[in-house]
């Protein structure tokens, strides 16, 4: 049982300088915790909301004073000093007090900040690393097994870079490395090695993203591949076998009309399931992440059936961590992995649900960062804590990634866990 004393929260601004906010809780024994929280850019239309102040003379309208007034005011009188059995007591009164369905009334940015920072500071009052907290949380008595695996990004285009190529991610996983040291070192170096070839056949220093992902001004999807699959090979490791390639394809985002637009192209969704599926046959792509709309649920079972015994079939934009859209598309065929952003839904406790939900019908899941992150590290404990298949946070570059893999190689060094192995090793 765990009350909470006080709440602070302030303004402070993520890694690409727009404001997000930092919440600090301290509980009735002094034990106190604070943490900071991402923001996105290439937001699913389904995600909670995230309370922005809109004054265009401040921040273009991004500040996010009326969310650190809403910790401090309506959250802390409706709080303080009430005993919370567990999380999910205090989430649900955190919700209620919300009223909304989408969190637009406090702000998801505002709830999600007290709802970690008081599992944090439970988590301090217990003396309990924050992973474990975490696993207790989705489930009593859950016991680790194994790391999650980074998957890391190494080309992008779409929102987070300037719009080069549509696809917004095309990342590494070591899916043959058994550490993640290994994962990163092999991955650096393939980093690095991209890097020097780009330079060798564009003549050109590709600068990087949001998320640290290389972004030459290569126009073409396929020269990517090809330039990632020789980045492997000059790196000295066997592509499929020792490195792959994920993708976040993030579709609702060149939506055109009632197709796609690729380039010049025009696509209808058969389309560019047919061009997706043409990738996975010829690259080796182990993962597909969005690769048509949020709301294109006709098409999602094609895909599905097109790519699924090669690739895990990931649901971000189409998910937003929201069990009834994690519902809708078991019952649809539509993905069998969910990728899981706790600021999509807005607390804790309903992130944890979607997290059941997607265990239930046998998913994987893939914890993921935000393009606006901060210097915290909270996500690797979560990753571990629920037992991630994947972590996905950006690039091996800056310091607001490297926060999440530098907590990962010390998670991996106080357990002593093995990194779990890729949902589809069994292709090579
Ligand atoms: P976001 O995107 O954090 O900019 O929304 C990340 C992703 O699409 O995975
Ligand atoms: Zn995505």
């Amino acid at each position: 049982m765990s009350a909470i004393r006080s709440l602070t929260a302030q303004e402070i601004l993520d890694s690409r300088g727009r404001p997000t906010i930092e919440v600090g809780c301290t509980l009735e024994s002094g034990a106190t915790a604070s943490v900071s929280v991402p923001s996105g850019a290439s937001t699913g239309s389904a995600e909670a909301l995230e309370l922005r102040d809109g004054d265009p003379r401040r921040y273009r309208g991004l500040g996010c004073r009326a969310a650190v007034r809403n910790v401090v005011g309506p959250i802390a009188a409706a709080i303080a000093g009430v005993e919370f059995d567990a999380q999910r007591e205090l989430d649900a009164t955190l919700t209620a007090l919300d009223g909304t369905s989408n969190k637009s009334n406090l702000g998801a940015n505002a709830m999600l900040g007290v709802s970690l920072a008081f599992a944090r500071a439970v988590a301090v009052e217990r003396d309990l690393p924050l992973y474990r907290h975490f696993a207790g949380l989705l489930e009593p008595g859950m016991e680790l097994r194994a790391l999650p695996r980074p998957t890391i990004n190494l080309f992008s285009g779409g929102k987070h870079a300037g719009g080069q190529v549509e696809i917004q991610d095309i990342l590494l996983v070591a899916n043959g490395a058994s550490t993640v040291d290994e994962a990163l070192a092999w991955t650096w170096a393939v980093y690095q090695t991209a890097a020097d070839l780009i330079q060798e056949r564009y003549g050109e220093r590709a600068l990087s993203a949001d998320e640290g992902g290389l972004a030459p001004s290569v126009q073409s999807i396929e020269a990517l591949f090809e330039l990632a699959v020789d980045a492997i090979t000059d790196s000295g490791f066997r592509p499929g076998t020792d490195l792959s390639l994920c993708l976040d394809v993030a579709a609702s985002h060149f939506v055109s009309g009632e197709g796609y637009r690729i380039g010049s192209d025009l696509l209808f969704p058969a389309d560019l399931v047919e061009r997706i599926g043409g990738w996975v046959e010829q690259y080796p792509i182990v993962s597909v992440e969005d690769g048509l709309a949020e709301d294109d649920w006709a098409n999602w079972p094609s895909l599905f059936a097109r790519i699924s015994n090669r690739a895990i079939v990931l649901g971000d934009d189409l998910l937003t961590t929201n069990p009834a859209r994690i519902q809708r598309a078991i019952e649809t065929g539509s993905a069998n992995a969910l990728l899981l952003k706790v600021n999509q839904i807005g607390t804790l406790s309903e992130a944890a649900e979607a997290a059941r939900l997607a265990r239930s019908a046998g998913w994987a899941i893939v914890v993921s960062a935000r393009s606006g992150e901060t210097e915290d590290n909270w996500l690797s404990d979560l990753a571990v804590g629920w037992q991630g298949e994947a972590l996905k946070v950006g690039s091996i570059t800056r310091s607001e990634r490297l926060a999440k893999w530098n907590r990962l190689l010390a998670i991996e060094r106080e357990t002593g866990l093995p990194v779990t192995p890729w949902p589809n090793s069994t292709r090579s």
